[in-house]
């Protein structure tokens, strides 16, 4: 357990570690890639570890050199080899979803299981899209959750999808299929989520096309592929690991940070424009491009903040960040109303129960609702023991709040932020000392 008291103003600068959703998919074109693909600023955190572990257990050499980038040995687009043992995928959803894609079109059977959050998440939505591709996925347990028993087939058929979910696992697990189909797959989601694979599988020679659609929805598109090539890939700060320092910069008064090399791609960049939208003080530095994806240095200024409406298709730009959001609500003057956010349900916890729980403990006003939450802000929070219930986002988002709160703050089970952000306790206090 950690404790944290709350901060003198927090000054200085930090750069954040590497991008999670990136580092999984450096790995896994990496390893499907012709030749050995070179990865800076790998996120070394136990999800991406468990990407890493997987490919090993198939037969890619993944080295660690000594100036800390990572070299993928890839073996072609057919070049995995059958797994001795059940993949371990801990605790990560992206590796589930999206290896699933991948493994249903390998002519060898694995199973996959990870910890019993990652084995009571929701599979369907990749087992029917998969399935209707011709996937052979079985849920051991008849639930529809991992362990999963996936039998690979060389003659996956080319679909269209209409995903009812906007889902970047769900919409990159039937792309990554897409890539070994007999002909053209697509994909629609309601709103465009995070395109990370979109953009890196392209630059590794993949054909995908993606068009917005007047409501704002999407539909990408992917040619079968003979081959991908590799390629040297710079991850850029993840900005879901950014996320808890702009906030702690915004709501300890006095605050100055500059939080550099920051990956601000629109699909993720929502937290952004609802902290402007709330009349935060935060300033772009440095623009750039990394790894196909734009990023800059954020300088952040403590601000005070008031209440706003987050809805509709930011919602998945920002759907990571929501702990973090709700607790800058609760510091904010007025009303903030989150909705069509019931994907919180389903991630490593249920974030609208596991978020109202904390925030209330600390003596905020907040109303769960089906799809989001309701918050009253303003209220002065006091410190409070937090349970995170091994969620790393959860724990992050409330020792902020615990920054910025009278009193003591306990955050429970502090090891779990090793998921996304190993070192986070220590990368905060270096700002507040
Ligand atoms: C991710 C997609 C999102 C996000 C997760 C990482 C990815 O999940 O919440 O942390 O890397 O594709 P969904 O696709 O379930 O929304």
């Amino acid at each position: 357990m950690r404790q944290i008291k709350s901060s003198s103003p927090l000054k200085g600068e930090i750069t954040i570690p590497g991008d999670k959703s990136i580092s999984h998919r450096s790995i896994m074109f990496g390893a499907l890639a012709k030749g050995v693909t070179s990865v800076r600023h790998f996120l070394e955190g136990a999800d991406c570890l468990s990407t890493i572990g997987c490919f090993r257990q198939m037969g890619i050499e993944i080295q660690k050199e000594s100036d800390g980038r990572i070299l993928v040995h890839g073996k072609g687009i057919r070049g995995l080899t059958a797994p001795a043992a059940t993949l371990d995928v801990g605790n990560s959803g992206t590796t589930t979803r999206l290896i699933s894609g991948i493994l249903s079109a390998q002519n060898f059977t694995s199973v996959l299981s990870g910890d019993a959050s990652l084995n009571s998440r929701p599979m369907g939505r990749i087992i029917h899209p998969l399935s209707m591709m011709g996937a052979q996925i079985k849920s051991l347990r008849g639930n529809d959750c991992a362990p999963l028993q996936i039998d690979g087939r060389m003659d996956l058929h080319g679909i269209h999808y209409d995903s009812p979910v906007a889902s970047a696992q769900v919409k990159s697990a039937i792309l990554l299929a897409g890539l070994y189909a007999d002909r053209e797959t697509s994909v629609h989601e309601p709103a465009l989520s995070r395109n990370h694979t979109e953009l890196m599988l392209s630059q590794f020679g993949a054909d995908l096309h993606t068009e917005i659609l007047k409501d704002g929805s999407a539909e990408i598109r992917i040619s079968p592929c003979e081959e991908l090539y590799a390629q040297d890939i710079l991850v850029p700060g993840d900005i879901s690991s950014a996320a808890y320092f702009i906030a702690a910069a915004l709501l300890v008064p006095g605050s100055e940070v500059l939080i550099k090399n920051v990956g601000i791609n629109e699909t993720r960049a929502g937290i952004l424009k609802v902290c402007k939208d709330m009349g935060a003080d935060i300033t772009y530095l440095n623009q750039n491009q990394g790894a196909g994806e734009p990023t800059a240095d954020l300088l952040v200024r403590s601000s005070s903040l008031h209440g706003v409406c987050i809805e509709g298709t930011v919602i998945p730009t920002l759907i990571d960040e929501i702990p973090m959001i709700a607790v800058l609500a609760a510091f904010a003057k007025g009303q903030t109303i989150i909705r069509d956010a019931a994907e919180l349900k389903v991630k490593e916890t249920d974030r609208i129960r596991t978020v109202t729980e904390n925030l209330k403990a600390m003596g905020a006003d907040v109303t769960p609702t089906d799809d989001g939450m309701i918050i009253q802000g303003g209220k002065p929070l006091h410190g409070a023991e937090i349970h995170p219930y091994m969620d790393h986002r959860i724990a992050m988002a409330f020792a902020v709040a615990g920054l910025a709160s009278e009193g003591e703050t306990t955050i429970l089970e502090e090891q779990c932020v090793d998921v996304s952000y190993p070192g986070f306790f220590e990368a905060l206090h270096t700002l507040t000392v």
